[in-house]
């Protein structure tokens, strides 16, 4: 009987210990002393032999259930040690400053470039978008600029060392003949992307650039709009007091071409009464031919000119290079 009556006080002993294990290595200490092949517990289990054979189910009995009680409450206590382990060991200090991260954003060619877009939104210009890696057909053969054409070699630029001869676009101007060869007129687009020339770098140049080119495609279209679009567009990114003028000059694939000087405080500002800013013209009947449009039926102009200038003329910026830096010290001002 005596074995009986050690069961519950052991039982209790052990149940007090396990819950105040005060760490996860306690605990296991505590696990293997009571009920692991060599605990106290485990060694009741072998005393069972020593009782009068008509006691034992019994006993057995109470031996198994007290087990089954020690093993909850050690995975009990196990939880709890678990979780107050993957608590941080300092309390929480909810008025300290939040970590910040450092806000971007976007480089000035890149918010001048959408102003521009803007724009020419307000009056009803779509974005096209062409590829850079172009063919000489759609850079230059198709604006009416053949092989043999001297305007080819005033934008000399990159090849790409394969048979069928691709480059790196010199202009935007690709983009038209890629749109007007998939849509029907009239055509209304601009088309801001990066070109690449064979310049030498100084402050005024770069291999790499940015443009806007501009098509607009529809019956009756004249110099008059051009130059009433191409003013409210200057007006709206340079200021109110911007004035423009048109000069004559040659492009191959417009006819009549001009150039765009611009006058406004900033010119001024810059030392100059006029500056250069776009090239322009009405589209050439040839390049309309190209495409399949009847120059009989369909009138247009063109213009192109450059992101950077503009950006500079804009800002203040005397040297172009700083673009393409990332030096955040000068990104950090725009
Ligand atoms: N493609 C010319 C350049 O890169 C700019 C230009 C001039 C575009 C006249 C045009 C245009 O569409 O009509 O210098």
């Amino acid at each position: 009987m005596s074995l009986l009556n050690d069961i519950e006080p052991l039982k209790q002993t052990a149940l007090a210990e396990l819950k105040a294990a005060p760490d996860l290595a306690a605990l296991d200490q505590a696990k293997g002393a009571w009920v692991g092949p060599n605990g106290k517990f485990t060694g009741l289990m072998k005393q069972l032999g020593t009782l009068p054979k008509e006691e034992r189910p019994a006993a057995g009995k109470i031996i198994n259930q007290s087990k089954a009680e020690l093993e909850a409450a050690l995975t009990e206590r196990r939880g709890e040690l678990e979780m107050k382990a993957a608590l941080p060991k300092e309390p929480t200090d909810f008025t300290l400053p939040g970590r910040r991260h450092p806000a971007g954003k976007l480089h000035p060619l890149t918010q001048v470039t959408e102003e521009i877009v803007r724009s020419f939104r307000k009056i009803g210009f779509a974005v096209a978008d062409g590829p850079e890696i172009e063919d000489e057909y759609h850079c230059f053969d198709a604006l009416n600029t053949p092989a043999d054409h001297p305007a080819r070699d005033a934008q000399d630029t990159f090849y790409l060392d394969t048979q069928d001869r691709m480059l790196l676009r010199t202009h935007t101007s690709s983009v038209q003949i890629r749109v007007m060869q998939k849509q029907p007129p009239p055509v209304r687009i601009i088309v801001p992307g990066r070109v690449y020339r064979r310049d030498n770098p100084d402050a005024t140049h770069n291999p790499t650039f940015q443009q806007i080119e501009g098509l607009y495609v529809d019956k009756n279209v004249t110099v008059g709009d051009l130059k009433g679009t191409v003013e409210f567009v200057f007006k709206d990114l340079l200021g109110a007091d911007t004035k423009i003028r048109f000069r004559p000059h040659y492009f191959s694939y417009t006819e009549p071409s001009f150039e765009i000087d611009f006058s406004s405080a900033l010119t001024k500002k810059m030392g100059k009464e006029w500056l250069e800013i776009a090239g322009c013209g009405m589209v050439h009947p040839q390049v309309f031919e190209n495409v399949g449009y009847d120059p009989a039926v369909w009138t247009g102009w063109a213009f192109g000119f450059g992101i950077e200038r503009i950006a500079m003329i804009r800002y203040g910026i005397n040297d172009i290079r700083l673009f393409y830096e990332n030096d955040l010290r000068f990104l950090r001002q725009f």
